[in-house]
């Protein structure tokens, strides 16, 4: 059975470990009615209406832009009142190559009532495109999709966030029903509340993290997992959302552009970097990768 993987000594080098193909296309959710309405992590607290909209619909668009010009489909969805975190588009589902080759999207259930509605809309668009939908057994297991799990890149392995968003218990569902490994993490820190703010998958070996954000163990399985495991500063993380960054092949790493440090540290490890703002998103606790999914 495939299960969680806990301890170093039990994770296969992950180069070793069975292919994945690349991503072909992006789905991303317009702005229109993005703004901060209720506070369900630190970085929304005090910005309750703060969003400029006609900035943030521009920085969207320039997101959408860039991954248009790196040779992506990008696929949009409207849009809806009341949803105001929809565009946040990486937390409602996570697609998955099934061991056969087929491709499949398990659904989020979100923690938090306020986003709960999102998941149907999402759902819908997949069906719209004869994708295989599934849930987690239990209905009532908390999993927040890409927004905690990462996929090690171009490898069948999926590294699992838990502690505020996510169940452990939502994990270890996951990896057998994917029949995948998945290398639970748990998360300490409620401004690193979802593992896509604290880990950035960039190559098959290489990848940044936020040491603060994780337990001992759970840096080491990183450490083993990726021999070039790149600390960001933890202020950049924060207020740049360095490590929210998204590198959809390898080569190019989209990232907010105040994070020297770490926009440095890319480059050397000889990766072309695109600077995009999004400090309207920043408010809500977003930035680059949560406001893409990547498709297969
Ligand atoms: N306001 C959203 C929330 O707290 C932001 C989600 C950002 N997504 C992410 N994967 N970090 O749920």
């Amino acid at each position: 059975m495939t299960t969680l993987i806990d301890t170093p000594g039990d994770l296969t080098a992950p180069t070793e470990l069975p292919a994945r193909p690349a991503a072909v296309g992006v789905l991303m959710a317009r702005p229109t009615y993005f703004d901060v309405e209720y506070v369900i992590n630190p970085y929304m607290e005090g910005n309750i209406g703060n969003v400029d909209q006609a900035k943030a619909m521009a920085q969207w668009q320039r997101l959408h832009d860039v991954y248009q010009s790196l040779g992506y489909e990008v696929h949009v969805i409207d849009g809806a009142e009341g949803l105001p975190d929809l565009v946040f588009i990486a937390n409602q589902s996570f697609p998955a190559q099934m061991p056969d080759g087929s491709w499949a999207v398990v659904m989020s259930r979100m923690r938090s009532a306020h986003r709960r509605g999102e998941v149907p809309i999402v759902e819908a668009w997949y069906r719209g495109r004869d994708a295989r939908t599934l849930r987690l057994a239990d209905p009532k297991e908390e999993f927040e999709g890409c927004g905690d799990c990462r996929w090690h890149p171009n490898r069948r392995l999926i590294y699992g966030g838990y502690g505020f968003r996510t169940l452990r218990s939502s994990l270890r569902d996951l990896a057998e029903m994917l029949e995948t490994p998945v290398v639970p993490l748990q998360l300490t820190d409620p401004g690193f509340y979802h593992l896509d703010t604290c880990l950035s998958p960039l190559t098959e070996t290489a990848a940044l993290v936020v040491e603060e954000a994780f337990e001992p163990e759970g840096l080491a399985m990183l450490e083993k997992a990726f021999p070039q495991l790149v600390r960001v500063p933890v202020e950049e993380a924060r207020h740049g959302f360095a490590t929210n960054g998204n590198c959809p092949d390898g080569k190019h790493f989209v990232v907010h552009y105040d994070n020297p440090v770490t926009i440095a540290a890319v480059k050397a490890l000889g990766l072309e970097v695109i600077e995009v703002d999004t400090s309207e998103f920043l408010k809500s606790g977003g930035s680059v990768f949560c406001m893409t999914m990547m498709l297969p």
